[in-house]
């Protein structure tokens, strides 16, 4: 077996998904010899004839180029990931999923599994890297279990290095990061850490303890959530008192101390990350003895405002019982194919329950969202979905959906009313166009 004492690091991903992935493939972009590994076979059966198993702009060809350099490889095993093509990896990343559970804490089970794995497969020192969010603390389960499963007594360290990419962006994103944390147990952690992301050039690092990463994790997306939920709240004031609530945000956003970013008022957040993020963050802190109320605020608002649409519907058109309603957008964000914790979900829901037609419709998340959201019709483009539509809403603010063809748009539906769930469109030239158009915390 080779060892490696250049720059390029070998190093085993476990878990293809958004963030492996998107990892796995920017790993190798920056030089390293990366292997991709799911425990799904159809994903790396699709991965190896050179299909991706998810939508996200710039994707395919980051990983068709490292592939055809022969840096970017896959595996079906931790075991043919650890030791691929007679190298043997000397960081393994951990970037599986960690769903919330019932009581709101992160299920880590499939970190368990990963660990058992690595620490049977290992035959020198290892780097294992929590590239998945967890809550602090998780390096000592992962730590335990290494120790547990790991006969020979082979020297590891585990890392912290939380993935802060954003879906639509990620390969920008990872490439390009605000900063990059590390939490390291020991300099030779430390050390191969540095040189995986040393051709990065220009990328802020942020070395601390391995808790203090897994923390700052949890306290960035529950603060960016936190940001979300307070512009939101502010919208709700706007609307009762007359203020327009972009005037609002740019004003504050203009304070260096505040920021302009995540204070764009909607709908509501959803996604994999920030609402169980919050959660488990929100579980952790009650497990270490402090009620983090603020937290159950955050995600209160946000249930609330999910439920903005259902509710202007009723204020605009009584009882929802027959009324066919358009939904514009699916996604839970726009430039991804991603439904999880998506809030048309439960808006959806909502109305199905009081007895609207639901027409949907989006540019990517379709197929995923048609095995989520029963009972509904898909419409094939945006003006197939507003044909005959009592009400259009518009809930994931897609490219394309800013530049529809609006008179095209009011000569389908029934009535001209529209609710725009993301403050994509101009007010005033909606209402010259003849829509019955209303906003998030805008006159
Ligand atoms: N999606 C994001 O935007 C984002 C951003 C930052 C951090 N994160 C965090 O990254 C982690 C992964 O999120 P994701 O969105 O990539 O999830 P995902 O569901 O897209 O990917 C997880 C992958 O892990 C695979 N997997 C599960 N158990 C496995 C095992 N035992 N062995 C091998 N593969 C296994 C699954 O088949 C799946 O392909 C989560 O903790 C998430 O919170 C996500």
């Amino acid at each position: 077996m080779k060892n490696n004492k250049n720059s390029k690091v070998d190093i085993c991903v476990v878990g293809a998904g958004y963030v492996g992935l998107v990892s796995g493939a920017c790993l190798a972009e920056l030089g390293h010899r990366v292997v991709c590994v799911d425990s799904d076979p159809a994903k790396i059966k699709m991965l190896e004839k050179g299909v991706m198993p998810i939508y996200e702009d710039g994707l395919e060809s980051v990983v068709k180029k490292n592939v055809k350099a022969g840096r970017l490889h896959f595996a079906n095993s931790v075991k043919a990931g650890m030791h691929h093509g007679g190298r043997r990896a000397e960081a393994v990343f951990i970037a599986v999923g960690t769903p919330p559970r019932e009581d709101g804490s992160a299920d880590l089970s499939a970190i368990e599994k990963v660990s058992e794995d690595v620490a049977t497969n290992m035959t020198d020192y290892t780097v294992i890297v929590e590239k998945s969010t967890v809550p602090v603390a998780t390096c000592d389960w992962i730590n335990k279990t290494i120790n547990r499963n790991n006969s020979r007594h082979l020297p590891f360290d585990v890392t912290s290095n939380p993935e802060f990419l954003r879906e639509g962006t990620a390969v920008r994103d990872f490439l390009k990061p605000d900063r990059v944390v590390l939490g390291v147990s020991s300099p030779q952690a430390e050390a191969l850490m540095r040189r995986i992301y040393k051709p990065m050039k220009g990328a802020e690092l942020v070395v601390t303890s391995v808790k203090s990463a897994e923390l700052i994790k949890h306290a960035s997306n529950s603060f960016l959530s936190t940001k979300i939920s307070f512009i939101n709240a502010v919208a709700t004031i706007c609307e009762k008192t007359g203020a327009n609530v972009e005037d609002v945000a740019r004003g504050m956003g203009l304070d260096r101390r505040i920021g302009p970013a995540f204070l764009k008022a909607g709908i509501g957040f959803g996604g994999f990350c920030f609402p169980k993020d919050l959660e488990a963050f929100y579980w952790l802190s009650s497990q270490v003895g402090y009620d983090f109320e603020m937290l159950k605020t955050v995600k209160n608002v946000n249930e609330r405002q999910k439920m903005w649409l259902v509710k202007k519907l009723e204020e605009e058109l009584w009882n929802l019982e027959g009324k066919t309603i358009a939904l514009l957008g699916l996604a839970f964000k726009p430039e991804t194919d991603d439904m999880r914790f998506a809030p048309s979900i439960d808006i959806a829901r909502e109305l199905l329950k009081r007895g609207a037609k639901l027409r949907g419709y989006d540019p990517v998340s379709q197929e995923n969202a048609k095995k989520i959201i029963k009972g509904i019709y898909f419409a094939a483009d945006a003006y197939d979905c507003a044909k005959g539509a009592d009400c259009v809403c518009l809930v994931t603010e897609w490219h394309e959906f800013a530049k529809l063809d609006q008179k095209k748009l009011l000569s389908l539906v029934k009535h001209p009313i529209m609710l725009d769930g993301r403050n994509l469109y101009d007010p005033a030239k909606m209402r010259s166009l003849g829509w019955t158009y209303m906003s998030v915390g805008r006159p």
